[in-house]
């Protein structure tokens, strides 16, 4: 199929991506012409394992091409995957401005009948109204189509190839039937339904996910009081299919461009339609305050913080991306600074990313987790990457000024942290310190 797709983030470029991989002919539209001309060049503008060399495969085979003019691109195609941004406004609600404006020019770029499929996350009825801005800007016949992503990223070009399910929303039976085709290749697990439910399905799939999240959380600040071990109870609680293993990870909170966003569009959507949607009001809120429990245990571990020198292991959002939005350790970090803490910090590729977003000169980057650690009072773990569970602990030891570690993640192993004679606290798992000495409001 020749299929052209508008915006080059995360979701359409590695859609393309693998769309091409499959056998279309895809051609990628962003209007930033730098970028353009970078994944030209054959270059990544994101951190995403593997998906350098399917571009520059791709481009070879002559299945793959990027270019600023989407005139070109559109009437090149039968197919139009909509993937621009829907940034969230101040009030939670997504920003349509993007969608709208990429669909007018969609309609005025059309030489013929088209199928205009949105990958990106937007509410309800947003493909209506798709449909609507095109039918008033274009002469030609078209259908709409919603077909909405669930890929993770740092494992998105896997997610992408195995899907665990498609989800194809149309009003046009036609339509369901050629996308079914296309999607084919890489499951018959697909999902047809109509416009509406597709664009739910997203929604409701990532608002139950953060839930999950939210729940263990809660668990995991009970099992600190009880005595229980989180990971234990999450273990347990797994084993039964009707709740899953997955999503039940203790932590400080989920962050990243998909959750803390939808959610809170969710929330909008519902308030639209005069429902008060508690529970997920609730999920945002444990989420809010979860971060902050790293900065109780190192207060009820070390005093005040002032002047305390404090590493920081991990700044992007979750291992294996360089993506730091709505990464918990902007707010972590942001709170110790304030409370007068010294921060030495470290990511294996998210540092500059950080660098650009908070923009703070009293932080110093450091090169490696051991230099981060370096004469430091306590080591706050926020991302678990691999590395962090390889450093030599005799050596971490010898080289802190205080021997205490903060585990957002749960990454290191109680047992070798005590041998090593680490006061090491984690997430609901036992000899935690507890957290609870201190309310938000005192240490804010
Ligand atoms: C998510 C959805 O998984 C994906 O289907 C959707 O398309 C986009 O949003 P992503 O944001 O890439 O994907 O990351 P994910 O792996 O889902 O993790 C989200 C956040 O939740 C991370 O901050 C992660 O650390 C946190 N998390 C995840 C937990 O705290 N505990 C868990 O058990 C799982």
């Amino acid at each position: 199929m020749k299929i052209a797709v508008i915006g080059t983030g995360y979701v359409g470029l590695v859609s393309g991506v693998c769309f091409s991989e499959i056998g279309n002919e895809v051609i990628c539209v962003d209007n930033n012409p730098i970028k353009v001309e970078m994944l030209e060049r054959g270059e990544v503008p994101i951190y995403e394992p593997g998906l350098d060399e399917l571009i520059i495969k791709n481009k070879a085979a002559g299945r793959l091409s990027f270019t600023f003019d989407i005139n070109s691109a559109v009437q090149n195609s039968d197919l139009v995957l909509l993937a621009v941004g829907t940034p969230a406004q101040p009030n939670g609600e997504a920003d349509l401005r993007f969608i709208k404006q990429a669909a007018i020019d969609i309609a005025q770029a059309m030489n013929g009948s088209k199928i205009i499929a949105t990958k990106s996350t937007v509410p309800v009825g947003t493909n209506e109204l798709v449909s609507g801005l095109i039918s008033s800007n274009s002469i030609h016949s078209f259908t709409v189509a919603s077909i909405p992503e669930f890929l993770r990223e740092g494992s998105a070009i896997y997610d992408t190839l195995n899907p665990n399910r498609i989800v194809i929303g149309s009003n046009d039976s036609e339509t369901l039937q050629i996308l079914r085709e296309l999607h084919l290749p890489l499951t018959s697990n697909i999902i047809t339904t109509d416009l509406r439910s597709a664009e739910m399905i997203k929604y409701a799939s990532n608002a139950f996910l953060a839930t999950k999240i939210s729940f263990i959380n809660e668990i995991a600040n009970i099992c600190e009081r009880v005595g229980a071990d989180v990971t234990r109870v999450a273990e347990g609680m797994g084993y039964d299919h009707r709740i899953g293993s997955s999503f039940l990870q203790a932590g400080i909170g989920y962050g990243g461009s998909c959750f803390p966003k939808d959610t809170n569009a969710l929330i909008q959507i519902a308030d639209n339609v005069d429902y008060n949607f508690k529970l997920l009001k609730s999920v945002v809120e444990v989420n809010k305050e979860q971060k902050y429990i790293v900065i109780r245990k190192l207060q009820a571990e070390l005093g005040s913080l002032f002047q305390k020198k404090i590493a920081i292991w991990g700044l992007a959002f979750k291992p294996n991306t360089d993506d730091i939005r709505d990464a918990p350790a902007i707010e972590i970090i942001q709170e110790l600074i304030n409370q007068g803490a010294e921060i030495q910090a470290y990511d294996p590729v998210a540092t500059q990313n950080f660098m650009n977003e908070v923009n703070n000169t009293s932080i110093i980057w450091c090169n490696s987790a051991i230099e981060a650690a370096e004469k430091s009072d306590a080591i706050c773990l926020l991302t678990e990457w691999n590395e962090f569970s390889e450093v030599n602990l005799e050596y971490l030891g010898a080289i802190m000024n205080q021997r205490v570690i903060i585990d957002g993640r749960n990454l290191l192993d109680p047992t070798k942290m005590k041998d090593n004679l680490f006061n090491y606290h984690s997430i609901g798992r036992p000899n935690s310190i507890l957290a609870d000495t201190l309310t938000t409001q005192e240490i804010s």
